[in-house]
């Protein structure tokens, strides 16, 4: 068994928790010595395997190559040293250091990661090249290794992944503000959509929230396409890994839920239908371009989740306080009884739609403080209502035992 951290941004931990649980894996309660943005698991290297190709709101998965008080850098230098950097290092792979010190005596983040590619040279009898990461990068990525020193405890992990997860490839093409597919699948998972009821975002830019539902719905595994860092690891049991990726192809399943996705810019649409097409997920979505008080949703109750546009400087933004006064409107009109969670900045855009929303999570989106907004049942009548106050919400559990959980 390894010590596993699937890394998250700060606010989705519940939600890995979800998946890791829905995976059969045991996420370890949230203690004192827990990083915000980091859930911790115990599983073997297939659970890892598994991990990364299903986990859908997870940036990266780590191994935690081991755990040591340093105070001096001889000191450091001789117990990473001990470790066992064979597992994760083949002959001549570049590795990059990502080196985080807090209140520790070694505090230079430089000097650790030479005293590291000291101690992998130390165990492996050759120094490593050490490269920089390209963020942009996909391919020829160096092994990425993680170490942070807080109270002079150095705990050093080890990336499995290698791109980032949400580069699940199929988005080729974006429109304007795209988010993270795995914050898209985020907002998804947080909506609590059922999986087979109508699911519409009215504001789809390149369609990832519509995407995502699809492959969340046909249990299509994010990680199904793309290649890992694990692959390229010396003890790499591609047997192993081809048997995941045939069980989890055969449980992919047909499109049952109506998915429609709209926005009004035509460019958009394009990028959308050409993504969802380069997903495997065309049929599964309905995208047409179309302005927001245009849109037709069915009769019966569904989820609208969506991704309006937001500002920074809300003092400038009248016309989006016209555009969510607008929604509200609409969605009073044509969305009687659906559920609507929204990902919103502010409170006040919020407030502008005349609807009850009440306030979920908090976490960033392109460095921007966001929250997630749930309208638990549009009444026919908007309404202007005081504010809902911007307190944060209790923080959720794993796993809820009242959840309609959709995560395979
Ligand atoms: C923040 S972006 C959505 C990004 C999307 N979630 C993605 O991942 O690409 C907001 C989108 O709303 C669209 N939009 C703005 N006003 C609209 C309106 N009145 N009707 C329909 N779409 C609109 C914009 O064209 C833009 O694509």
């Amino acid at each position: 068994m390894e010590t596993l951290f699937a890394v998250c941004v700060p606010g989705l931990e519940f939600l890995i928790g979800r998946e890791l649980e829905g995976l059969g894996l045991s996420p370890s309660a949230p203690g004192p010595g827990s990083q915000a943005g980091e859930v911790e698991f115990q599983g073997s290297l297939q659970d890892l395997y598994r991990a990364n190709l299903h986990l859908r709101c997870a940036d990266r998965v780590l191994v935690r190559l081991g755990q040591f008080y340093a105070s001096a850098f001889p000191e450091l230098r001789r117990k990473a040293g001990r470790l066992p950097w064979e597992k994760y290092l083949g002959p001549g792979r570049p590795v990059a250091f990502r080196v985080d010190c807090r209140t520790s005596r070694l505090y230079h983040e430089g000097a650790v990661a030479e005293r590291l590619a000291g101690a992998i040279a130390d165990r492996l009898g050759t120094p490593p090249a050490v490269v920089k990461v390209q963020e942009s990068a996909d391919t020829d990525l160096p092994q990425l290794i993680f170490a942070r020193l807080e109270n002079n405890l150095c705990a050093i992990g080890v990336d499995s992944s290698g791109a980032p997860m949400h580069r699940r490839g199929y988005r080729l093409v974006s429109a304007k503000a795209p988010l993270r597919e795995t914050l898209a699948c985020a907002i998804v998972m947080a909506s609590e959509w059922d999986a087979a009821s109508p699911l519409l975002d009215p504001f789809c830019g390149s369609g990832t929230i519509a995407i995502e539902a699809a492959l969340l719905a046909r249990k299509i595994p994010p990680g199904l396409s793309r290649p890992f860092a694990f692959m390229r690891w010396p003890g790499f049991n591609s047997g192993s890994w081809e048997a995941l990726l045939a069980d989890a192809r055969k449980g992919i399943a047909p499109t049952t839920s109506k998915i429609m996705a709209s926005d009004r810019d035509a460019g958009a649409i394009l990028a959308a239908e050409s993504n969802a097409a380069r997903a495997g997920v065309a049929e599964s979505v309905e995208f047409s371009r179309k302005a927001v008080s245009a849109i037709e949703p069915p009769p019966v109750p569904g989820w609208v989740v969506t991704n309006p546009p937001y500002g920074v400087r809300l003092s400038k933004s009248n016309d989006l306080r016209n555009l969510y006064a607008q929604l509200g409107k609409i969605l009073a009109a044509k969305c009687a009884g659906w559920r609507v969670t929204m990902l919103c900045n502010t409170m006040q855009l919020i407030r502008s739609t005349g609807l009850r929303f009440e306030p979920g999570v908090s976490t960033m989106n392109g460095g921007l403080r966001v929250r997630l907004w749930t309208c638990p049942h549009v009444s026919g009548r908007s309404r202007r209502h005081p504010a809902a106050k911007m307190t944060p919400p209790a923080p959720p559990s794993f796993s809820r035992a009242d959840s309609r959980s959709n995560v395979q």
